[in-house]
């Protein structure tokens, strides 16, 4: 019977067939040590020279890494062993050969993986950093899921920016101009009018023409909507959800996190209530050591790591100046020239993870907003429907999934996050 590496214990003194791929192999002997990957786990497979099938410890000489076979044999308890088994090994077929595989376990430069993504992920750290991520996803819709939110979907063509419009990617859509979506927001505020409470998850675009470690082209955004929350509810919410997130990441993803040599010490302190700093607060923090910072501006990486690396938990930053926020911010009818903006920064110097806040309700001011910040107003009437009709307090967020992912794994660069990344000057493989 065949079986998946993953499903070993159910099969204690049976004799299965397993296959998958070679990932490393060595000889002393009479006695001969095949690691087989099958994506569901490593399993040791031993040959013994008189005992397996004579055929496949000679057959053994063409093994080369990353080769497809097929081992049968029966199968042992061995806590020595990675995964716990191990397979006392009789037959061995080679059903697809691998000749001079290039990811070789000497270092390779970033370029040359990224080159070869599409066989890097075989890897063990990446296959574990991409494991934790689908788990942080099933997570995510676990969450909101379990608590009455209602996902509807935001399109990704659209006819207007979300986060300003030096990010967009421009598009046709058949004779029309057209841009990938930056944000599903505006769209989760229409359907918070017809749900309640609702979220979307999906790909997002930003044309960011920089390299750094915590931006992608193509990322993935879970954006919950909710009606009648302000500023602190959405708060709540957000310190919740990491909450969630993480600490099932640490309590189920304990092999992969080990893997990856993460100390997950700083990730168990990840309880709800989160610090919370209003960004003149915050400002103080940062000139006090980068003196350069500009009182009013937005922050810049260092900026965060300063703030965050006084707690040990994350920390909301709340109240950016209206200026450096986007057009639907509301801003605090008692703190002229402040929103009721939150941004929520990752402990251990990852920073900016969620942005988000409570959104402008009245019509006129969020017309006068649009076209402060020069915005087509013919693309935003629907969007202006929702003031229109019925207006209501509402709040929401977006988290970014591989930087959230980047943070949990421990991991300092985004692009390992995401199975096959799209940085700026990368579209391959
Ligand atoms: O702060 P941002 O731009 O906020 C929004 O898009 C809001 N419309 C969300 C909302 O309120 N519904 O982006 C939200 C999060 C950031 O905190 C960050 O985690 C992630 O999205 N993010 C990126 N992740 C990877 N690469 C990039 N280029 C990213 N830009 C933003
Ligand atoms: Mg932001």
């Amino acid at each position: 019977m065949r079986v998946y590496i993953s499903d070993l214990k159910d099969h204690v003194g049976k004799t299965v067939a397993l296959k998958g791929w070679v990932y490393n192999h060595r000889s002393s002997g009479k006695i001969k040590f095949l690691l087989l990957r099958d994506g569901t786990g490593i399993c040791q497979c031993v040959y013994f020279r008189g005992e397996c099938d004579e055929a496949a410890f000679e057959g053994f000489e063409k093994l080369s890494q990353e080769a497809h076979v097929q081992v049968t044999g029966v199968v042992k308890a061995e806590p020595r062993s990675p995964g716990g088994y191990e397979i006392s090994a009789q037959q061995l077929e080679i059903l697809g050969t691998s000749v001079d595989y290039p990811i070789s376990p000497k270092e390779h430069g970033p370029d040359f993986l990224l080159n070869n993504r599409h066989l890097w992920m075989r890897s063990k750290k990446q296959h574990a950093v991409i494991r934790v991520r689908a788990r942080i996803v099933k997570a995510i819709r676990d969450f909101f899921d379990g608590r009455g939110f209602t996902l509807t979907d935001a399109p990704i063509f659209t006819p207007n920016a979300c986060e300003g419009t030096s990010t967009l990617f421009q598009t046709k859509y058949f004779d029309e101009q057209a841009f990938l979506s930056q944000s599903g927001q505006l769209y989760m505020e229409a359907t918070a009018a017809a749900f309640g409470k609702v979220y979307c998850f999906g790909p997002t675009f930003r044309a960011e023409k920089s390299k750094t470690r915590r931006h992608l082209i193509e990322f993935w955004m879970v954006e919950p909507e909710v009606a009648f929350n302000d500023l602190y509810d959405n708060m709540e919410l957000a310190e919740q959800f990491v909450e969630y997130i993480v600490q099932t990441a640490v309590r189920e993803c304990a092999e992969e996190l080990k893997v990856l040599e993460r100390n997950t010490d700083a990730l168990t302190k990840v309880i709800a209530p989160f610090p919370r700093l209003h960004y003149k607060e915050a400002a103080e923090m940062i000139l006090k050591e980068n003196p350069a910072f500009i009182n009013g501006d937005d922050f810049g990486a260092p900026d965060e790591a300063i703030v965050s690396s006084k707690f040990d938990k994350p920390v909301f930053v709340h109240h950016f100046p209206s200026a450096v926020k986007a057009f639907y911010m509301k801003e605090d009818p008692n703190e002229a020239g402040y929103s009721m903006s939150c941004d929520l920064l990752a402990s251990e110097g990852y920073g900016e993870i969620i942005g988000g806040g409570q959104r402008e309700d009245s019509y006129e001011t969020l017309v006068r907003k649009i076209e402060e910040h020069k915005l087509n107003l013919k693309d935003f009437e629907w969007y202006l429907d929702l003031r229109k009709y019925g207006t209501f307090q509402h709040a929401g967020f977006g988290l970014g999934v591989e930087r959230a992912v980047s943070w949990v794994c421990g991991i300092q660069h985004i692009r390992e996050t995401i199975p096959f990344p799209r940085l700026y000057g990368r579209n391959y493989p």
